[in-house]
């Protein structure tokens, strides 16, 4: 494609987008500088080796094809043009997780933008203002766009980096296969909507099944890990090291050794763990995920080379990374609102491996919901408050609440069912002050909470971006099945 023509095409988009880019910070069209840092996309099918050059490939749907898309690296601070291109044979947007930018370009069909047809393209401009690890994912038919591979990486470099060894980046993918590597069919089904959604059977890393991660005794690594899966929690166990969290959904946190020296990670989440490799040169240590009981399994081993790194200096202990400029809620004069989970099947039937005849209705279920829920997709098994907004997002979607721009606000995200739910607030990274009633010992933020069933995580944030937001679940059948609802700021 010419130059020409993709910037007669980012003029459309822009005024597609109309009064809402000409609120935000987005430069408008006449006075944009020069030189501004363009990237293309294309959402495409393409093939991937998933499960290794032993079995056949997988066709997948992909950013450029691939899977996972191509990793974006930005500049904090610095203004970025990324074209989309149509490439599926559905319409389509690009959700940019966790980066506060304007709401124009935020990639909700309907609430933020028309959704991308076929054979079109749009230009989303934003100037992310924080550093660290995020992801880009669509916002349309998302189950099975998501499940079927379209994700990828997006990183924002600080401005002065700490020093490390290596970087080293796990996206880890979660899928469904069949005995022929293909992604099995069957997105949507209404009994795992209403229950832990779509976990599958093969897990990845960067794309393909991962066996050994080669690393060098002595070398001080900053892993970054995304969970892009549609339903699948990680709890990660780094056998004989000690990993060090220093950031949380992209923003910095107080360094410390996760909770039961797991590093949980529940769809959507990023986790960027400093990893000093004390262990023995030509030596293997497994890297576990035991979230789920009775289900635990080796995701990677560490693979020692022979030599160590030679190191004139011991390391030091683990530094903070810089903040981000995040507005800091004021508690004191913050409104509260709470937000009831509610709704899915009564847990104890699937992840306790016994099958979903018999048990399922012996079970019981929640809100008298299940019955019409059974009929399949579109109808609604969960709700915030007592309403359900079901799908990806349009147009007629009404705020559940409106805030008013610059006020602090605490929500309680009280989970009144039996399943775990990824709750994500998109435009804002909040900070996550209580759980429970037991407040947070550290300074953690986040834009993506895990709410383990029956308990109330209690979130604040300046609601400072203009604009419609959506709230809700990232486990997807979740979202798509009714636990997701709209706040709006003005
Ligand atoms: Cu990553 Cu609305 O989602
Ligand atoms: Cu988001
Ligand atoms: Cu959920």
């Amino acid at each position: 494609m010419s130059m020409s023509s993709s910037f007669a095409m980012s003029r459309r988009s822009l005024l597609l987008t109309g009064a809402g880019a000409a609120l935000t910070m987005v430069t408008p069209w006449a006075a944009r500088p020069e030189g501004v840092r363009e990237i293309r996309l294309a959402a495409r099918p393409g093939q991937a080796s998933l499960v290794g050059d032993s079995h056949p490939q997988t066709d997948v749907l992909g950013y450029d094809g691939k899977v996972p898309g191509p990793t974006l690296r930005l500049k904090q601070g610095e203004l970025v043009r990324i074209i989309v291109e149509n490439r599926l044979d559905q319409d389509t947007t690009v959700h940019w997780h966790g980066i506060r930018l304007p709401n124009a370009m935020d990639g909700v069909p309907g609430l933020t933008q028309p959704p991308i047809k076929p054979g079109e393209s749009f230009a989303y401009e934003f100037t992310p203002p924080d550093a660290g690890t995020f992801w880009y994912h669509p916002h349309a038919n998302s189950l099975q766009q998501l499940g079927r591979g379209l994700a990828g990486a997006l990183i924002v470099e600080e401005s002065n980096p700490l020093e490390f060894d290596r970087e080293i980046l796990w996206m880890i993918g979660d899928w469904r296969l069949k005995r022929d590597a293909q992604i099995a069919a069957g997105f949507g089904n209404g009994m795992e909507a209403a229950m832990s959604g779509r976990v599958g059977n093969t897990v990845t890393i960067n794309g393909t099944l991962p066996t050994e991660e080669p690393v060098r005794a002595g070398e001080r690594v900053r892993l970054r890990l995304v969970n892009s899966a549609l339903a699948r929690i990680m709890a990660l166990r780094f056998e004989g090291h000690r990993p060090v969290v220093v950031a949380i959904d992209g923003q910095p946190c107080d360094p410390h050794e996760p909770e039961g020296d797991r590093v949980v990670l529940g769809p959507a989440m990023r986790i960027d763990v400093v990893l000093d490799m004390g262990g023995e040169p030509g030596r293997r240590y497994r890297v576990i995920d035991d979230f789920y009981d009775d289900l635990a399994y080796t995701l990677v081993q560490l693979a020692y080379d022979e030599k160590p790194l030679g190191r004139s200096t011991p390391l030091g202990a683990v530094v903070s990374l810089p903040p981000n400029p995040m507005p800091m809620p004021d508690l004191t004069t913050a409104e509260h609102h709470e937000l009831a989970l509610q709704g899915g099947m009564m847990s104890g039937m699937m992840m306790g491996g016994n099958g979903m005849n018999g048990g399922m209705m012996g079970g019981g279920m929640m809100d008298g919901g299940m019955m019409g829920m059974m009929g399949g997709m579109g109808d609604a098994a969960w709700s915030i408050n007592g309403t359900s907004m079901t799908g990806d997002g349009h147009a007629d979607m009404q705020p559940l609440l409106t805030l008013k721009r610059g006020r602090s606000y605490v929500l309680a995200l009280r989970n009144e069912t039996a399943w775990w739910h990824p709750m994500h607030l998109h435009g804002h990274s909040f900070r996550v002050v209580s759980r429970n009633g037991t407040p947070n010992p550290r300074r953690e933020w986040g834009d993506t909470v895990l709410v383990p069933p029956k308990k109330t995580v209690d979130i604040a944030f300046v609601a400072d971006n203009p604009g419609n937001w959506m709230l809700h679940c990232h486990v997807m059948d979740h979202q798509m099945a009714g636990l997701m609802t709209v706040l709006r700021v003005a």
